[in-house]
């Protein structure tokens, strides 16, 4: 596809997906490289516009991340961010000094005249993260924007087009940064912002049917949000020749697996195949409180009974398709979780693995590697997906077993699934689940005293867990009105046996996580 193409540079930084949403959001296509990449490759693009991510480094250091320094002689617009505003002001002649304090959080603002800033109004306010800054510029460079510790908030070089921002556009704390990366794209990189979703389907139904012909193609459908796309385009491009295999652990939300079961079977042409293997996974996981352990066990199991029922169908003669989606594959040294190098592993995910050697297939498919999660959802609804999977809220690959402290038994399975089941009917009712990116129950595993009637209880302590967030690397706890809550903790002890508190959870990321483990 020739298209009009912004290339983010990445340096480490955390928020550099969210970068390329921010420019995707424009309708203007965009792909993130390390900064490694070579020239030649950068070339081969054909830019429109380059943007230089934020990083851990410190540029003035030896073993700094740093780029091709020809990128600066393409005469291709580079906006500079954070890290990637030092680096370039470093490379070019200025100077950056490490300053004596961090400067971190939300920051008043005051910007001059310039073609980045247009339509912004100033003061305003945006958000900061650095520890090192800049003290002078290279030659032809002006300052455009102060803060009161930062005296250079953002430069530019106007006639080069080469501008950088020390702070950070594409968080929401940065409250005008949507409107200047729009500027930097349509204004100054002058793309036309017509990377639209509508020719997708048409387009790469076509290509499926091209590259698959008349084999056979087989997809692990999981129930969440990517893989269920991907069948429902594998299955308009080829029909009854796609096969997809549905993996039920029982770790699942109430009656979430007959939903998928239906949904696929009714509304698509394919075959489905449902692997239930409850028993399995409780028996493996008898006696494990260790929340790592439990991970493993369930990512090990899952594996083997998935690849266990498609051995028994792959035969070297079909194709292997899966649902990837572009920011799991983004080269940039950073794990699925978006923790930069170098640091520790906070959780396992293990929803990425290998294809057993032993296997052999035609070749993998993944129609969805270029999209992120909101386009994906465009495609979702377009190809008649129900609302209820489009925009099924996040639910982790181990499922309710990280949501059951402790040991996990089919008892407690039981009363969760049942708590889970009232808390998303009563937030559906009252519609207030649309204010919330992902909320859940969690069975803590305490029990606690209460009173029925005349009777002591010693019964199990439910934890409504709720949060708002953009892109799960931090969240804030939500605000659900009191008289929600209410509402759901009257009709959990009342509905729901062996449960006689409910506690909500007020711990925003970090420090607390989203799950519980
Ligand atoms: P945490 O708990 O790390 O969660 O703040 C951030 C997001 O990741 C999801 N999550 C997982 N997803 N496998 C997954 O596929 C996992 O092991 C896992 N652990 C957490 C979590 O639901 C939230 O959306």
């Amino acid at each position: 596809m020739a298209k009009e193409t912004i290339l983010v540079i990445d340096f480490g930084g955390q928020y550099n997906q969210l970068i390329a949403r921010r420019v995707r959001e424009a309708s203007v296509y965009c792909e993130i490289i390390p900064c490694s990449t070579d020239i030649e490759r950068i070339k081969e693009y054909n830019p429109k516009g380059i943007i230089f991510t934020g990083g851990p480094g410190s540029v003035y250091e030896e073993e700094a991340p740093k780029v091709d320094e020809r990128v600066f002689e393409l005469g291709v617009p580079i906006l500079g961010i954070c890290y990637g505003a030092q680096l370039m002001s470093h490379v070019l002649g200025g100077k950056v000094i490490s300053a004596t304090a961090r400067e971190y959080g939300q920051f008043e603002i005051e910007m001059k005249s310039s073609k980045i800033f247009e339509g912004i109004s100033t003061p305003n306010v945006c958000l900061m993260s650095h520890t090192d800054k800049i003290v002078e510029l290279p030659e032809g460079f002006r300052v455009i924007a102060t803060t009161a510790n930062c005296p250079v908030a953002a430069y530019e070089n106007e006639e080069k087009k080469f501008y950088g921002v020390q702070f950070h556009p594409e968080v929401n704390h940065t409250r005008f940064g949507k409107e200047l990366l729009k500027n930097f794209v349509l204004g100054i990189c002058g793309c036309s912002g017509d990377w639209k979703m509508d020719s997708f389907i048409d387009e790469t139904v076509t290509a499926l049917r091209e590259q698959i012909g008349d084999k056979q193609v087989i997809l692990g459908l999981s129930g969440g949000v990517d893989s269920s796309v991907a069948a429902g385009l594998l299955s308009r491009a080829i029909g009854k020749n796609l096969t997809c295999v549905f993996v039920d652990q029982g770790l699942m939300r109430k009656n979430e697996g007959d939903f998928v079961e239906q949904t696929f079977t009714k509304l698509f042409d394919m075959n489905f195949v449902r692997v239930n293997c409850q028993k399995v996974f409780l028996e493996k996981l008898k006696g494990v409180t260790d929340p790592e352990r439990k991970r493993h066990i369930i990512g090990d199991e899952f594996y083997n009974a998935f690849w266990d029922e498609i051995k028994t169908r792959a035969g070297g003669d079909a194709f292997f398709a899966q649902g990837t989606i572009y920011p799991d594959r983004i080269e940039s040294g950073k794990g699925k979780l978006g923790k930069t190098a170098g640091s520790d592993v906070i959780k396992t995910h293990h929803n990425q693995r290998e294809i057993p050697k032993d296997i052999k297939f035609l070749g993998v498919i993944e129609p969805l590697k270029d999209l992120f999660k909101d386009e994906v959802r465009a495609v979702g609804e377009k190809l008649g997906i129900p609302h209820e999977l489009v925009w099924r809220q996040p639910f982790p690959g181990p499922g309710l077993g990280v949501r059951i402290i402790g040991e996990i038994t089919a008892e407690k399975i039981r009363i969760l699934q049942d708590a889970d089941f009232v808390l998303r009917d009563e937030m559906a009712k009252n519609g207030y689940e649309k204010n919330l990116s992902q909320f859940f129950c969690v069975f803590t595993g305490s029990k606690s005293v209460g009173v029925m009637g005349d009777h002591r209880t010693y019964e199990n302590v439910i934890a409504i867990r709720a949060v708002t967030t953009d892109d799960f690397m931090t969240a804030d706890w939500a605000r659900i009105p009191y008289d929600i809550l209410a509402a759901v903790s009257n009709r959990i002890t009342n509905e729901v046996d062996g449960v006689n508190r409910i506690v909500y959870d007020i711990t925003s990321k970090p420090p607390g996580t989203v799950e519980w483990e």
